[in-house]
């Protein structure tokens, strides 16, 4: 099989495709002939980090490391206790997360709790695009914030990966929903069917909106969320998707005293599922903007790590 490994922490050079014997699952596993692979900010702070690394594998570092934990593609052999799975199903899922998904090649394995089926009306590369973004946002809007009808939900980011996901999902639920990008993104957003567009570029997000219920911020930033805690109504709800902010943010939650909750996402087919009927039945939909071929990938990390993507960028295997 072809694959890509991390040599060391550091820049996309240190990323080489390589030639690797063939995989055979074994026990719960089963064995995926990738068909697409979605690329997310983690697979870029993990390559780029070795402090991430060893948070994300709990310090167990394999000799070879293979980055990326979105998957899509068709299943090629399962090993003797698979029973939800046969050779031929089309399955998309976040692998071992927390752990290594080792998704950057043409053959990945997973166990059968991280896979699902892909409706026939999602193409392979949205369906490979869909796992970790969408898992963090369901994590966070339905897990976390519990989100109802009516309430009003400000989502940063709405133009990216997980925000894109927010939105639909929050006004799934029935919520009224305001949606952040740059002005360039508005159109975007605006498809999603938020209720209101903010500009962040134009002035200071606090200064263009009134409380809200519920605030799902992706921002990589303690001062951003430590902003975000101050729209929001007494008692209402913050999620945050770095959760080692937890201590930083502490004294800014009891003033407002509203809940906080950091997410960090975890593969789940229960979860997949909920999404995938979402999916099958046309209410969400994953907005993949860019494509890139396997001998590509290093492209589609540079337009993650550029932190402008729109939507979900995704590698085709073939
Ligand atoms: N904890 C977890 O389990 C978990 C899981 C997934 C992701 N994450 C983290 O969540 C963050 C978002 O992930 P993602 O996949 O959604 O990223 P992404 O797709 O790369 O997000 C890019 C988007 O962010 C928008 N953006 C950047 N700065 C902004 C700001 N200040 N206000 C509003 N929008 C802004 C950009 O829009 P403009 O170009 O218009 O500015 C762009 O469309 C990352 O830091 C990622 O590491 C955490």
């Amino acid at each position: 099989m072809k694959a890509y490994i991390l040599e060391k922490n550091g820049g996309i050079k240190n990323v080489k495709q390589v030639q690797l014997n063939d995989l055979e699952a074994t026990g719960s596993q089963v064995l995926i002939e990738t068909k697409a692979i979605g690329i997310n900010p983690a697979d870029v702070q993990v390559r780029n980090s070795d402090f991430m690394l060893n948070m994300i594998t709990g310090g167990h570092i394999p000799e070879q490391v293979i980055l990326g934990w979105d998957v899509a593609g068709v299943v090629k052999q399962v090993g003797e206790n698979v029973t939800a799975f046969k050779p031929g199903d089309e399955v998309f899922g976040l692998i071992s997360m927390p752990g290594l998904g080792s998704t950057y090649a043409t053959q990945v394995l997973a166990t059968e709790d991280q896979l699902v089926l892909k409706p026939e009306n999602i193409q392979f590369s949205e369906a490979g695009a869909t796992p970790m973004a969408a898992l963090t946002a369901w994590q966070a809007v339905v897990t976390k914030a519990n989100v109802k009808q009516g309430e009003r939900v400000l989502v940063h980011a709405a133009s990216g990966g997980v925000g894109h996901f927010a939105v639909q999902f929050a006004k799934n639920l029935g919520a009224y929903v305001i949606g952040t990008s740059s002005a360039k993104n508005e159109d975007f957003v605006r498809s999603l069917g938020v209720d209101e567009f903010l500009d962040y570029t134009k002035a200071p997000f606090e200064e263009q909106l009134g409380k809200v219920d519920v605030v799902i911020d992706t921002i990589n930033s303690v001062e951003h969320i430590r902003r975000s805690t101050k729209v929001i109504h007494l008692g209402g709800r913050l999620v945050y998707l770095q959760p080692h902010f937890a201590e930083a943010l502490e004294s800014s939650l009891l003033d407002a005293r509203i809940a906080g909750f950091g997410v960090f996402v975890s593969s789940s087919a229960e979860n997949l599922k909920e999404i995938t009927s979402l999916l099958a039945s046309g209410k969400v939909k994953t907005k993949v903007t860019q494509t890139f071929t396997f001998d590509e990938l290093a492209e589609a990390q540079n337009v993650v790590e550029s932190g402008r993507a729109t939507g979900k960028i995704v590698v085709i295997t073939e």
